[in-house]
């Protein structure tokens, strides 16, 4: 998979690029990121890429004509079609659903924001889609842009090194992660529950299965709400109910 993004610091995405899983996934010639700015698309003295709003109001909007070349140029470097998507908070709010269906695609082409945001005809024009991290205001669209990247990237084939991980992830399963433990089996901050180091491979699955149903329950009931819970997933989220209100645990 091919990733442009369009930006006006186009260091932060390669760096954040590099690292990790997603940076692997490049030098294993699965992902590639590239990054155009902006201001080399400029014809004034002062290579301008920003401009007051009409009617007034706080900051400045980013013009359209740099992002027209750039989106052009980005475009023109392969022939794979992408859908252009714009990192805002007015955006739809991205989930793993969205990462999935995004992380199949040949390519993508990602627009960061700075300042308050773009000229409302360019993204009529050439915005397929506008996405959300979540609701809070950054300073621009970089962060949101690599948490994209970062979210479809280890989504490649072959960029996880367990190929069962990304399928355990949270969210997969429409749950939250049960809780995890490694080594030593004491500690001072405390005991590995006992279930997990009984062998037992059915009731470890059970106790996970009840655990991020529990957490889930717990922290986000949006979630819950979502699903329809099958009997066997109703009598461990109940049991788990009944425990935490006798219990508070
Ligand atoms: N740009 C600024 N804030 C953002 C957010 N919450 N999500 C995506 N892009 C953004």
């Amino acid at each position: 998979m091919r990733i442009d993004v369009l930006t006006l610091f186009p260091d932060l995405i390669l760096a954040n690029a590099q690292a990790g899983v997603v940076g692997r996934a490049q030098e294993r010639g699965l992902l590639q990121v590239a990054a155009w700015n902006p201001r080399d698309h400029t014809h004034d003295n002062y290579r301008r890429v920003d401009e007051r709003p009409f009617g007034g109001g706080p900051g400045m909007l980013m013009l359209i004509d740099p992002l027209r070349e750039t989106l052009a140029a980005a475009r023109a470097a392969t022939s794979d079609p992408a859908p252009v998507i714009y990192l805002s908070p007015q955006g739809e709010r991205l989930t793993q659903k969205r990462v999935r269906t995004l992380a199949a695609l040949p390519r993508l082409i990602l627009i960061c924001g700075r300042y308050e945001g773009l000229d409302e005809r360019f993204v009529q024009a050439e915005v397929d889609l506008e996405l959300s991290i979540g609701d809070y205001v950054l300073s621009g669209g970089e962060l949101a842009a690599s948490v994209l990247i970062d979210a479809v990237g280890r989504l490649q084939e072959g960029a996880l090194n367990d190929a069962d991980s990304a399928s355990q992830d949270s969210f997969e399963q429409g749950l939250l992660d049960c809780p995890l433990y490694t080594r030593p089996e004491r500690h001072e901050l405390g005991e590995v529950p006992e279930v997990l180091r009984s062998g037992d491979h059915r009731a470890i699955a059970r106790w996970r299965r009840q655990q991020a149903l529990g957490r889930t329950w717990l922290r986000r009931p949006d979630l819950l709400a979502r699903m329809s819970l099958g009997s066997d997933d109703r009598v461990l989220l109940d049991a788990f109910i009944r425990r935490h209100r006798t219990q508070g645990s």
